[in-house]
């Protein structure tokens, strides 16, 4: 764990800097996944109520014998239950999933600017009472663009800690990224690898036999000396020790450029446009 560094917040919390994603990992599969993430050495945890699987989070850093103090864990209110009333009965059922009296970090998965009048400030203000509360130690969003944090700025007393957002070499989310920079907002890279599409890349796999690494690690060195949090997804052993072994080398600046240049703007998201999303039945 020590080799991992870590990311001060707004509120005076830190995380580590790589962490381990779960989306589509089956929840019977999620402890196992888990166990292994642990036993590589990652202490931050990323799930979300949507994924179905914060029971096997939980179970894997009980059983693991972790102090819990010393795992980072993420979840994330799933977007049919933003009303303030259903935030809470979700918020008390992710705690009772995970089976720990906290997260570390709470987040609004999708700003859904087009469902609830428009109105994700009155969910926020209710993540901003688990977060007095002590239950949530810090509360962020996810996939907020920028006029959306400029909402919360105008109309609400908390900066969210983070903004968990996709960027990837193809998709560089530059100006959430600038605004999150400007305002002390961590920005989450996610789908860090473009859900493994990245790694056949010829830029990619160029700078890879290059510095003697995979092309999953250069990506993920990329992001980590851009300051970014990552949490890439396995669930192959091998992989998730791979996506672990990222602190022994460095890209040159040259090469950071290189990848930077792969942004495809719009095209490149492997994920909906955030003013446009609207499900809630993820
Ligand atoms: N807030 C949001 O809206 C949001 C959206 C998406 C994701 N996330 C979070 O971000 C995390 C990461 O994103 P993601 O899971 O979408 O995508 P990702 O981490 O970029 O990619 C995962 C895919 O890459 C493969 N892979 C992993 N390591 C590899 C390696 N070393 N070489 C080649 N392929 C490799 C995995 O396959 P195997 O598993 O088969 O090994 C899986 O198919 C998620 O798990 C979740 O925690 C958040």
């Amino acid at each position: 764990m020590s080799q991992i560094p870590v990311i001060a917040l707004n509120d005076g919390a830190k995380v580590p800097q790589l962490g381990f994603g779960t989306y589509k990992i089956d929840p019977d599969q999620t402890a196992d996944a888990v166990r292994t993430a642990l036993e590589v050495g990652y202490r931050h945890i990323d799930t979300a109520q949507m994924y179905r699987n914060e029971r096997g989070v939980g179970q894997a850093i009980r059983e693991a014998a972790i102090e819990r103090a010393d795992v980072f864990v993420t979840s994330k209110l799933n977007n049919g239950f933003h009303e303030p009333d259903d935030a809470r009965r979700a918020f008390d059922g992710t705690l009772a999933a995970l089976g720990f009296d906290y997260v570390d970090l709470f987040l609004i998965h999708w700003p859904l600017p087009t469902r609830y009048d428009g109105d994700f400030v009155s969910t926020w203000q209710t993540l901003e009472e688990f977060k007095n509360d002590g239950r949530a130690r810090s509360i962020g969003v996810s996939n907020f663009q920028v006029p959306h944090l400029q909402r919360l700025a105008r109309e609400t007393d908390t900066t969210p800690a983070v903004n968990q957002v996709e960027v990837h070499p193809y998709f560089g989310n530059r100006e959430v990224r600038d605004y999150g920079h400007e305002h002390g907002i961590v920005t989450e890279a996610w789908a860090p690898i473009a859900r493994g599409t990245v790694v056949d890349d010829p830029d990619v796999t160029r700078i890879a036999s290059a510095v003697g690494r995979s092309p999953a690690q250069v990506v993920l060195r990329w992001h980590i000396q851009r300051g970014d949090v990552v949490f890439p997804k396995s669930v192959t052993p091998q992989r998730i020790a791979e996506n672990f072994a990222v602190f022994d080398f460095d890209l040159s600046d040259d090469d950071i450029d290189a990848l930077a240049a792969l942004d495809k703007g719009e095209a490149g998201r492997t994920g909906p446009n955030p003013d446009r999303f609207d499900n809630l039945h993820t």
